[in-house]
């Protein structure tokens, strides 16, 4: 059994980790969606709102699930079984912070591979930051978000 860990902040989630998530889902057979819980980042988004987000967009997909964790991803992925670490890479600005987490990862924990996947093109642009900067000045956040959590998103954005 092929299990991915797919970790991230995800505050919220966007129609970019969306795409990652489908693209991740079709090269394992379990997809573990790790959402940090002691983010030094201080998120707008509760741990339960970021965790509930993710759930209701996987919902009916058997293979996928959503948990939260707590300190080292490497630690997390080996407590699950995973053998995937499953990033995204949309630009080449994303690239340095992520060869060096893969790269600590693989320090600490040689048996998992870490694997990047690009977005489409019109995905590789949105980051949670964008959504955030944008609703809370009031904007659209229309194509940025899943559709099924827009309106939430954006009421809880102008409220923040
Ligand atoms: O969505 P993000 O904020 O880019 O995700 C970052 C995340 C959660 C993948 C990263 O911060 C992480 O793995 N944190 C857990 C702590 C850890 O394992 N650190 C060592 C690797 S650099």
């Amino acid at each position: 059994m092929r299990i991915g860990i797919y970790p991230g902040s995800f505050d919220p989630v966007t129609l970019g980790h969306c795409d990652l998530i489908h693209r991740a889902a079709n090269l394992v057979d379990h997809l573990i969606i790790a959402v940090l819980h002691n983010n030094s980042k201080q998120p707008v988004f509760s741990l339960t709102e970021r965790v509930d987000f993710l759930s209701e967009i996987s919902r009916g997909c058997s293979s996928i699930e959503v948990t939260a964790f707590n300190g080292l991803l490497v630690e997390c992925a080996r407590q699950r079984g995973a053998k995937f670490i499953i990033r995204g890479v949309r630009a080449f600005s994303d690239f340095e912070y992520e060869f060096q987490m893969a790269l600590t990862n693989r320090k600490l924990a040689p048996e998992l591979e870490t694997v990047f996947l690009m977005p489409k093109e019109e995905n590789s642009v949105i980051s949670s930051r964008i959504v955030r900067e944008v609703g809370m000045m009031g904007g659209d956040i229309s194509g940025l978000v899943p559709e099924v959590l827009k309106d939430r998103i954006a009421a809880r954005l102008r409220n923040a």
